[in-house]
């Protein structure tokens, strides 16, 4: 019974949950995960600012008993030919650190959720388009993929900084002359 709601409340959360249509990882092995949600994007190559963190909410089913995760994200970029840079992730490498609806061990069969987040460092140039393959790797398998997700991006210029103090900013109204 106990079972059975947990399944029911699990369905929920993902009838609730918004999608990035993401990929399946071309350079990594790997499934994909139950659901990704990258905040503010639905069809991507997803618009990411500069200097912000990019936020992506994954529900995904722990295939078994898992004690230690790290998550790992590289960048391919084209240029004359095709690179791929593994981006330092650092504390938000620490997978175990980001769940937000259990802890590790992860239990065999568990539906995870999960907050991901990457900073957008200012020396990617504004216009860059890339693809960026996110995956969680088993720590105590030899780095075996758990999921894995592949995502289309363009780096966008910071939005305006928020000022200090509680006013809040409006945008400036246009004026339309006659
Ligand atoms: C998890 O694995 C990482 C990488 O192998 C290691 O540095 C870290 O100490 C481990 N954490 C725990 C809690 O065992």
């Amino acid at each position: 019974m106990f079972r059975l709601i947990v399944v029911f409340c699990a369905v929920l959360v993902v009838a609730r949950a918004q999608t990035t249509n993401v990929n399946q990882c071309i350079n990594s092995q790997g499934p994909l995960p139950i659901n990704a949600y990258v905040q503010g994007c639905a069809e991507p190559p997803c618009q990411l600012p500069q200097l912000q963190n990019v936020v992506i909410d994954v529900i995904f089913r722990a295939p078994r008993t898992i004690t230690n995760m790290t998550t790992l994200a590289t960048a391919t970029l084209n240029f004359i030919i095709e690179v791929n840079i593994p981006y330092d992730l650092g504390e938000n490498s620490k997978t175990c650190n980001f769940f937000t609806n259990t802890f590790c061990p992860i239990l065999n069969g568990e539906v995870v959720q999960y907050r991901l987040q990457m900073f957008i460092e200012s020396f990617f140039p504004v216009g860059t388009l890339a693809t960026v393959e996110f995956r969680i790797v088993d720590n105590d398998r030899n780095r075996e993929v758990i999921w894995c997700i592949r995502l289309p991006i363009q780096i966008t210029p910071p939005l305006p900084a928020i000022t200090n103090g509680n006013e809040e900013q409006n945008p400036t109204p246009v004026l339309v002359a006659n």
